[in-house]
C-alpha cells in the first residue's frame, strides 16, 4: 500500500522542516553572540560558512522542503486517480460506455502522451457494452501506452469507435514506427518485447489478449513499418456466458 510510505515521508518532511527552523534559530543566536564579542573571532567558522555557501543554504532549504511536499501531494493525487481507475468492481459484468472508458483512460496516460503526440477522437456514439469495464480500460491503457512509445515525437494518436451488427469496436491508431512483419505474429506472446529493460515487460498485449478473449471478442492489428499501427478491439454488445 503506497499510501503508507507517502504518509510517513510527508509527516517526516513536516517534522524535518520544524527541526531545521529550530536549528537555524540556534545558529542565529550563536551569530548574535559572536557579534556581541566582536565579529571575526572565529575564522574557521567564517571559512566553513563560506565553503558551504551558508547564506544560500539557509534560503534554499525551506523551498526544497516545500517543493518536496508539493511533489508528495501530487503523488497522492495520482495514486488516488489510479485507484479510481483500476479497482472499481474488479470482475463485474456491467453495461458500460466504452467511449467514456477510453476518455478516462486517456486522462490516466495523458503524461505519457502529451509531449509526443496529439490525440484525435472520432467516436461514433456506440451503445453501452456488457463488459468488465476496469479490465477493458486496462486493454485501452496498454494500447495507448504502446502507441505513445512507438512515437518519437510530433505524432498523432487517433481513437475511434464504431458498430457493426451486434459487435462494437474501439481502435487506437498511431503514427509511430510500426511493427515489422517478422514481429507481427509474436507481439501477443507473453514477454515478447522490443523495448529496453525498464521500458517494456512484453506483457501488455498478452494480458489484453486474455481479457478480450474472456469477453468473446478479438483484437485486429494493422501495421506498416515507418508509418504506424492500428489496434482494433472488437467486442460483442451483449455478453453470452460460455458453456
Ligand atoms: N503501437 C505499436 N507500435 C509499434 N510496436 C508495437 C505497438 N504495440 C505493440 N508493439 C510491439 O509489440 C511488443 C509487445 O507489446 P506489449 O505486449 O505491450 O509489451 P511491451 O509494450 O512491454 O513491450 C512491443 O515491444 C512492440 O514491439
Ligand atoms: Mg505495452
Amino acid at each position: 500500500e503506497i499510501n503508507n510510505p507517502v504518509g510517513f515521508v510527508n509527516s517526516n518532511l513536516g517534522t524535518l522542516g520544524k527541526y531545521m527552523t529550530n536549528l537555524f534559530e540556534v545558529i542565529k543566536s550563536y551569530e548574535a553572540a559572536e557579534a556581541r564579542v566582536g565579529g571575526g573571532v572565529c575564522p574557521e567558522v567564517a571559512e566553513m560558512k563560506k565553503k558551504v555557501d551558508f547564506g544560500y543554504l539557509v534560503e534554499d532549504i525551506p523551498s526544497l522542503l516545500k517543493e518536496s511536499q508539493d511533489g508528495l501531494a501530487r503523488v497522492k493525487r495520482i495514486v488516488q486517480d489510479l485507484k479510481d481507475f483500476s479497482h472499481v468492481d474488479e470482475s463485474n459484468w456491467q453495461h458500460a460506455n466504452l467511449e467514456q472508458g477510453m476518455d478516462s483512460t486517456l486522462n490516466v496516460v495523458a503524461n505519457e502522451i502529451k509531449y509526443k503526440a496529439k490525440v484525435v477522437k472520432e467516436y461514433a456514439g456506440i451503445p453501452d457494452v456488457e463488459c468488465m469495464p476496469s479490465q477493458i480500460n486496462q486493454v485501452f491503457m496498454n494500447m495507448l501506452v504502446n502507441a505513445a512509445q512507438a512515437i518519437e515525437k510530433d505524432g498523432t494518436i487517433t481513437v475511434r469507435s464504431g458498430i457493426s451488427g451486434d459487435e462494437v469496436w474501439v481502435e487506437v491508431e498511431d503514427t509511430g514506427k510500426g511493427i515489422s512483419p517478422e514481429h507481427l505474429n509474436r507481439i501477443f506472446d507473453p514477454f515478447f518485447t522490443t523495448k529496453p529493460v525498464g521500458k517494456g515487460t512484453g506483457l501488455g498485449l498478452s494480458l489484453s489478449y486474455g481479457i478480450v478473449q474472456k469477453h468473446n471478442g478479438r483484437i485486429e492489428v494493422k501495421s506498416e513499418v515507418g508509418k504506424g499501427s492500428t489496434f482494433r478491439v472488437w467486442l460483442p454488445v451483449k455478453h453470452v456466458a460460455k458453456e
